[in-house]
C-alpha cells in the first residue's frame, strides 16, 4: 500500500538515504516524476536526491521498514541548522530538525542525555576529532543500515561548546557497496590533520571488502581534503597502500595519526599494527603527505601481550604534552590475566628524539580501568590537549530493540602529573553546559535521585567508602574502597573480571552518573574507571557511606 506525504523543499534540498528492499520511493510534483528509486535492492543501498526550484512535492513510499535511515539538508544552511531527519512511518512522513532530534533522543527513557550518541543506528570509534575556527568537529565510525557494526561511513556532528551537537550528514562513504559485496570494512577510523598553511584534511583508513573479521583483509590509507563548510568530504585519494611485509605486518595496518615535526622538517605518520604477531605502532614519513615512507616501528609490545590474546595496536595516538611524548594504544584481543579485563587502552609516556620513541619506563599505564572506554583520540586545541573515547565493550551489547548503539566520553582534557603519567580531567566546558545543582547534604548519606545526571565529588579519606544506587531497590552500581583499591560493581558482573585500581594515597574522588555511564576519576585523574550499565539505569537513591566529605549534585542541561 502507497504513503504519500506533501512536503514543501526549498530550491537545491538534498534527500540522503539508505534503503533496502523490497521497496521503491517516487517523488512529484502535482502529476509530473521528479525522482525515483522504483525497486530497492535486496542489500543496503545508498540514494542521494537533489531537489531544483523550490515548491510542494509529494513523497510516495510503499514500505516503511524498508527505509533504513533518511535525513535531508539545505546546503545552504546545514552548517548551522543540522540535518532533517526523515522517518518514513507507516502513517505518514515525520521531520525533525535540531531541537526537534534532540527531544525525541530524549524521549528515549534509556539513553544517556549528557554523553554524544548517534541518532539512529552504530557508532564506534570517534574519529576526525578537531576544531575548525570556533566549531569542534565530531566524526565516528558509523553504519547507517542498522544498529550492528557493519560497512564503515563517518557520521558527523558539530558542536560550539563541546557538549551539545548538532547531527550533519554522514561525511564519508565506503569506496563501494559492501553490502552488496556481502563484504565488510569500508571508511575506517583516521584522524584529522591540520597543515602548516591551516588548510584540514583527514586520514583515514579503508579496509577493503573483506570475508573474515579476523584474518586476510587489506587495509589502504586514504586522505581527504575538505573545503570550508566541512560537510562532504573530497574523493579520496589513497596514499598507502602496502604494509611492510618484510617486517611481518600481515592484515591490520590502520588508524593514521599525523603531525608535522619540526625537528625532521617533514610529515609524520603512526599506524596500528602488528610485527610477527605482536602488536606494534608503526612510523612512517613524507615531504608532501602523498608519498609515504616506512621508516620502521615507534614501538613494538613484550611478547606478554601477543601470548595474552593481543592481536594488533588500534587507534594509536601519538603527541606532545608537557614538554613529553605521549603513546595511547589499545590492543585488540588482549585480556589481561591477572584481572580477566579486555579492551584495554595503554599509555606510555617518554621522548621522541630521531625518529625513535624513548619510553620513561616500560611499564604500561593503564588508562581506564573500567573497560568501557576504547580507541580514545586527542587532539590539540590551543593549549589544551582534549579527547574523546567509545565508551563500549564488546562483552555487553545494548538490549535489543534499542534504536540505535555506542556512546562517546564526556570531553576530557590530557596532562602529565610531576612523576609523568598522563592524567584525564572531564573538561571544563561540562561545567558551562550542564551546570551542577547541589543535591544536598544528608547526614545518613542516603538521597533521593531524580532521573538527571548527578556528580558526586568526596573529598577526604576514602578508605572503607562504600557508594550503592539502586532503582526501585534493584541494583545500579556499586563502588568500593577497600584497603586503598577502587573497584566498580555493575549487575551484570559475574566476578569473574576484577574492575579495580590502586587509589592509596589519595584523598579525592569523583563519580559521574548519566543514565548507565559511569565516569569515575581519581588521584587527579591518574585513575580513570569507565563503564556502561544497561540494567536499572536510572537509579533513584544513591547511599553514601564514607568518611570522607561528599558532595552531590545534579547537572542540568544549561537553557541557552
Ligand atoms: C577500533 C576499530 C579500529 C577500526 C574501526 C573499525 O574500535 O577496530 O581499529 O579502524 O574500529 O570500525
Amino acid at each position: 500500500m502507497e504513503i504519500r506525504s506533501s512536503v514543501t523543499l526549498p530550491a537545491g534540498y538534498t534527500l540522503e538515504f539508505w534503503a533496502k528492499g523490497p521497496g521503491a520511493i517516487r517523488i512529484s510534483e502535482r502529476d509530473a516524476l521528479l525522482w525515483q528509486a522504483p525497486a530497492f535492492p535486496d542489500y543496503p543501498d545508498f540514494f542521494r536526491y537533489h531537489h531544483g526550484e523550490s515548491g510542494d512535492v509529494t513523497v510516495a513510499w510503499d514500505r516503511s521498514e524498508a527505509m533504513l535511515w533518511a535525513y535531508g539538508y539545505d546546503p545552504a544552511t546545514v552548517v548551522e541548522t543540522g540535518i532533517t531527519v526523515w522517518e518514513f512511518g507507516a502513517e505518514g512522513l515525520t521531520r525533525r530538525t535540531g531541537p526537534e532530534i534532540d527531544a525525541w533522543m530524549r524521549s528515549d527513557p534509556l539513553r544517556p542525555v549528557m554523553h554524544f550518541s548517534p541518532v539512529r543506528h552504530w557508532m564506534n570509534d570517534p574519529n576526525g576529532l578537531c576544531r575548525i575556527g570556533d566549531t569542534w568537529h565530531m566524526f565516528y565510525q558509523f553504519h547507517p543500515a542498522g544498529a550492528d557494526w557493519g560497512p564503515m561511513h563517518w557520521g558527523h556532528a558539530t558542536s560550539a561548546d563541546l557538549c551539545n551537537w548538532i547531527h550533519l550528514p554522514v561525511f564519508l562513504h565506503p569506496e563501494q557497496n559492501y553490502w552488496r559485496l556481502g563484504a565488510t570494512g569500508g571508511a575506517f577510523s583516521g584522524s584529522a590533520f591540520e597543515d602548516r598553511d591551516g588548510s584540514h584534511m583527514f586520514f583515514f583508513t579503508e579496509r577493503l571488502p573483506a570475508y573474515d573479521l579476523f584474518t586476510g583483509y587489506r587495509e589502504v590509507q586514504k586522505l581527504t581534503r575538505v573545503g570550508r563548510d566541512v560537510v562532504h568530504a573530497s574523493s579520496a585519494e589513497t596514499v598507502l597502500s602496502t604494509r611492510p611485509a618484510e617486517d611481518g605486518v600481515a592484515h591490520d595496518f590502520r588508524d593514521p595519526k599525523l603531525w608535522w615535526d619540526d625537528s625532521a622538517g617533514a610529515y609524520r605518520m603512526v599506524l596500528g599494527a602488528a610485527l610477527h604477531g605482536d602488536p606494534a605502532v608503526l612510523l612512517y614519513g613524507s615531504d608532501n603527505l602523498a608519498d609515504w615512507t616506512y621508516l620502521g616501528p615507534l614501538y613494538r609490545a613484550p611478547a606478554q601481550y601477543r601470548d595474552n590474546g593481543a592481536r594488533a595496536v588500534e587507534c594509536p595516538d601519538f603527541f606532545p604534552l608537557g614538554g613529553k611524548w605521549v603513546m595511547v594504544m589499545g590492543f585488540v584481543g588482549y585480556t589481561e590475566p591477572t584481572t580477566g579485563r579486555h579492551n584495554l587502552l595503554f599509555a606510555l609516556v617518554g621522548d621522541f628524539t630521531g625518529d625513535r620513541f624513548i619510553p620513561n619506563s616500560d611499564q604500561l599505564q593503564a588508562l581506564d580501568f573500567g573497560t568501557d572506554f576504547y580507541a580514545m583520540q586527542s587532539f590539540r586545541a590551543g593549549e589544551r590537549q582534549i579527547a574523546f573515547a567509545w565508551l563500549f565493550n564488546w562483552e555487553y551489547r545494548k538490549p535489543a530493540g534499542s534504536p540505535y548503539s555506542g556512546e562517546m566520553s564526556l570531553p576530557r582534557e590530557l596532562s602529565l602529573d610531576s612523576s609523568g603519567r598522563l592524567l584525564m580531567r572531564v573538561a571544563a566546558e561540562l561545567d558551562e553546559t550542564w551546570p551542577a545543582a547541589p543535591i544536598g547534604n544528608e547526614p545518613d548519606g542516603s538521597y533521593r535521585l531524580d532521573d538527571v545526571p548527578f556528580d558526586l565529588r568526596l573529598t577526604g579519606n576514602l578508605e572503607g567508602t562504600r557508594i550503592v544506587a539502586t532503582e526501585h531497590g534493584l541494583p545500579s552500581f556499586e563502588i568500593n574502597v577497600r584497603e586503598g583499591r577502587l573497584s566498580i560493581q555493575l549487575p551484570q558482573d559475574d566476578g569473574k573480571i576484577r574492575y579495580e585500581a590502586d587509589v592509596s594515597g589519595t584523598d579525592e574522588l569523583r563519580v559521574i552518573h548519566d543514565r548507565g555511564i559511569l565516569e569515575v576519576f581519581a588521584k587527579g585523574g591518574a585513575v580513570c574507571g569507565t563503564r556502561r550499565n544497561y540494567s536499572n539505569v536510572k537509579p533513584d537513591r544513591i547511599v553514601v557511606a564514607s568518611s570522607a566529605y561528599a558532595c552531590l549534585s545534579a547537572r542540568r542541561r544549561a537553557e541557552h
